[in-house]
């Protein structure tokens, strides 16, 4: 099933095996990190072993749609980490993890440590973005190494490109671990990532219909298009939305979720991109 990894990152699969936990895949884009990730889920499930997959790239997330994290259990043998149905998701609003920083590590507190309902894993894979360089990133990464404290560390490097993000890992407890990244591995293009999230906006808002949400006063200027995240009780993720217009202290939302109760705050995302995918013309309303 899938590629044939490599005798080292197959070596190193079994070592994760035998002492599991939480692991975290680190590297540029188009280094394997996915695909590494998909194969451990596979074996370990093989195993006996109870495994959960958090998807933290915003970007080309796998699990949910672009603009969320996700985190589900891995129930079946799957060829795509995209078959995982999410446990839960938190909605992050960006589609590069620069741009909203504390909203991502606010949502991976949210969804491993906040949510009792979450099933224990004896593995919990974390696959992350490509976004690795500049001080940013790094400490980016860095606090997601703090709040998730990962018992494995997988870097996959091409060169020494990821000396930074070592560098930041040896303050923390757990193994680390280098991979080679194999030069025969193919880089997506801009247009082929972009085609992938389209197509996932697409997908989100299929059976999407419009909710009348009353406006909570925050929120001072929208517009069109926008991507929202539509939040419930207890800064909990219900479901993505589109403003479609603002009338008086209402806002028209499309969103797949399907009741306008229990709908406590209308967060703005930094995106139109879905509102592009499903071809609505940019009218900006006040
Ligand atoms: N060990 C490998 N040998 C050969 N090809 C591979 C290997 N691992 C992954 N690939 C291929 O390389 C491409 C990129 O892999 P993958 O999507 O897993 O990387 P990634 O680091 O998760 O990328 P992204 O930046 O999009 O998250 C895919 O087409 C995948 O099939
Ligand atoms: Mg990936």
């Amino acid at each position: 099933m899938g590629i044939e990894l490599p005798i080292e990152w197959r070596e190193v699969a079994q070592e994760i095996l035998k002492d599991p936990g939480k692991v975290i895949f680190l590297g540029e884009a188009d280094t394997g990190k996915t695909s590494l990730c998909l194969q451990l889920a596979n074996l370990a499930l093989q195993e006996g072993l109870r495994v959960g997959v958090f998807d933290l790239d915003i970007g080309q997330s796998h699990i949910g749609p672009p603009a969320t994290i996700g985190i589900g259990p891995l129930e079946n043998p799957i060829e795509d980490i995209g078959e995982i149905n999410p446990f839960a998701r938190y909605f992050v609003g960006a589609l590069s993890p620069g741009s909203e920083p504390l909203r991502m590590i606010q949502g991976v507190e949210r969804l491993l440590f906040h949510r009792p309902d979450l099933p224990s894993f004896d593995l919990l894979l974390i696959d992350t973005s490509g976004y690795v360089h500049g001080p940013q990133a790094l400490s980016l990464k860095w606090k997601k190494f703090c709040v998730i404290q990962p018992d494995h560390y997988i870097f996959l490097e091409r060169q020494v490109e990821l000396e930074g993000l070592k560098r930041l890992s040896e303050r923390e407890k757990g193994r680390k671990h280098r991979l080679q990244v194999p030069v025969e591995i193919r880089r997506k293009s801009p247009d082929a990532r972009r085609s992938y999230r389209m197509e996932a906006w697409r997908r989100t808002f299929q059976h999407a219909s419009t909710l009348q949400i009353p406006k909570n006063s925050s929120q001072l200027t929208m517009n069109r298009g926008t991507l929202v995240g539509l939040m419930g009780p207890g800064d909990s993720f219900l479901d993505l939305g589109l403003i479609e217009e603002t009338k008086g202290e209402e806002v028209a939302v499309y969103t797949p979720y399907p009741r306008a109760g229990g709908i406590e705050e209308i967060i703005l995302g930094r995106t139109n991109e879905p509102a592009t995918a499903l071809g609505w013309t940019s009218t900006m309303v006040k």
